[in-house]
């Protein structure tokens, strides 16, 4: 294969295309798209079919937080593939996820020393939401099952998740399949619902509140839990909470038994300088749950972790938690994710994440020589920019949506790196904005190359709005 290396100044390349009607024989995710096919992965680049390469500033999808290509990785699925591929977690032990288990326990809060282990994020959100509500009847709430969430937030695409994620955009067409379970609004500074974005600590605990009205609502005794991402992935590039608000929450659900699950899919495993992102606030929830960096991209991983107090109540049932799937504690999957955290532990890589992501973002405040992009935000190597039609106003853009959005990432590909556009979190369907979420083992001369190529990016999109 010869890799047409592309820098940031070249001419738009060339690049096939398939229809989405012609992708073998996949029901495509759409029909009426385009796709660029994806043959090779090395370190913080992909190569397409064509042989040009991009720089993955979205870390495959948020995910592939090792980097690509790993033969540490391979070495170790080859091998457990080869000994035991699978057996039941409902009727056997294996070796493979006890050790897993083990080490992720060592990587999470103190007092965290277990974990359920599913295939994806949605997953590990439903097991986290049952849980809470066997949690509750076990100890005699048995009116104790609603889940209050914020708005916007992504909690994944199966029921329960669904229900969860404040994120219309993702689920309008599917109504009236999924409770749309209480919603409070985010608590985040750039369109907060109580300040201009410069209210800090006080209105973090103002925006909290929110949290106890919901529950007062809804009768205490019927709220089992609270979900939050504490730094918001798809649904709000990156945007985390006022501080203060967290500190607050924790106190809302102390005081009304109600638990506090961290949806840490996106932000776990180290993704923001820090091994879990509610790390960055003095707070320790009751469920913590994660996936996409546990794998890095290299098996369908997903986590559910409970506070021992939360664990403790299910020593004494005899027919166990009432869940499970068939690829629960997978013995390969366990293997990989074993491998994947002593990856990042040998090279450091939270520690990485938070020194190359604090330089990126400051890297990142250029953009805001282009009149459209609006905010600037995030943390670690889990950073965003929101993208407006007037920057003293907020106003979303005009062409907002999948006119915008697809205008960014074609341009993305045009200068040789991946974007992650997404949006409406502005009255569920208005709202733009980009991840920029790379691989956490990039140094600064790769964070400088991506800030290189998004110019080029920005440059390009602005020519075309
Ligand atoms: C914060 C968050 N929660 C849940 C999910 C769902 O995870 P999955 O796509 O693995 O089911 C995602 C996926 O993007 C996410 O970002």
């Amino acid at each position: 294969m010869t890799d047409r290396e592309m820098s940031h100044d070249d001419d738009t390349p060339e690049r096939t295309t398939i229809p989405g009607t012609e992708l073998g024989g996949m029901f495509p995710r759409a029909f009426q798209k385009e796709y660029v096919t994806i043959t090779r992965g090395e370190g913080h680049y992909v190569w397409d079919a064509d042989g040009n390469r991009y720089l993955d500033a979205i870390a495959g999808n948020q995910n592939v937080n090792i980097g690509h290509g790993r033969s540490e990785v391979a070495a170790a699925a080859r091998e457990q593939l080869e000994r035991l591929e699978y057996t039941s977690s409902m009727l056997f032990a294996n070796e493979p996820a006890m050790a897993y288990t083990e080490t992720i326990a060592e990587f999470t809060p103190a007092e965290f020393e277990t974990a359920w282990l599913v295939s994806s994020g949605s997953e590990a959100n439903e097991s986290a939401v049952k849980m809470a509500r066997q949690y509750h009847y076990e100890r005699g709430n048995t009116e104790k099952y609603k889940v209050i969430a914020r708005e916007p937030s992504y909690h994944g695409n199966t029921g329960i998740a669904m229900a969860l994620s404040g994120f219309p955009a993702r689920k309008t067409k599917m109504q009236p399949l999924f409770d749309d379970w209480p919603k409070i609004s985010a608590g985040t500074p750039y369109r907060c619902a109580h300040c201009d974005g410069d209210g800090g600590r006080a209105c973090g605990i103002r925006c909290a509140d929110e949290l106890e009205a919901a529950i007062l609502e809804e009768g205490p005794d019927t709220v089992a839990a609270f979900i939050a991402e504490p730094v918001t992935g798809a649904a709000n590039a990156a945007a985390a909470p006022h501080d203060g608000y967290f500190e607050r929450i924790r106190e809302i659900c102390d005081e009304y038994d109600v638990l506090f699950i961290v949806d840490e899919v996106m932000a776990g495993f180290g993704r923001t300088g820090e091994n879990f992102a509610i790390e960055h606030w003095d707070v320790t929830p009751d469920i913590i749950t994660s996936a996409k960096g546990m794998s890095g991209g290299y098996s369908p991983i997903g986590g559910t972790m409970p506070h021992r107090r939360i664990a403790e109540v299910f020593e004494d049932v005899e027919d166990g938690f009432q869940h499970g799937h068939t690829y629960c504690f997978n013995p390969a999957s366990a293997a990989i994710g074993t491998a994947v955290l002593q990856y990042m532990s040998d090279n450091d890589l939270v520690a990485n994440a938070r020194d190359v992501g604090g330089y990126l973002r400051e890297r990142c405040e250029e953009f805001y020589e282009y009149d459209f992009v609006g905010d600037v935000r995030g943390k670690g190597l889990m950073l965003g920019v929101e993208f407006v039609g007037d920057r003293e106003t907020k106003e979303p853009l005009a062409s907002t949506g999948s006119e915008f959005q697809s205008l960014l990432f074609e341009a993305g590909l045009d200068a040789g790196v991946l974007t992650y556009p997404s949006g409406g979190h502005v009255a569920g369907d208005r709202g733009d904005h980009t991840l920029i979420t790379p691989p956490l083992t990039i140094d600064r001369d790769a964070a400088d190359e991506i800030v290189e190529r998004m110019h080029t990016t920005f440059q390009q999109v602005e020519s075309e709005i």
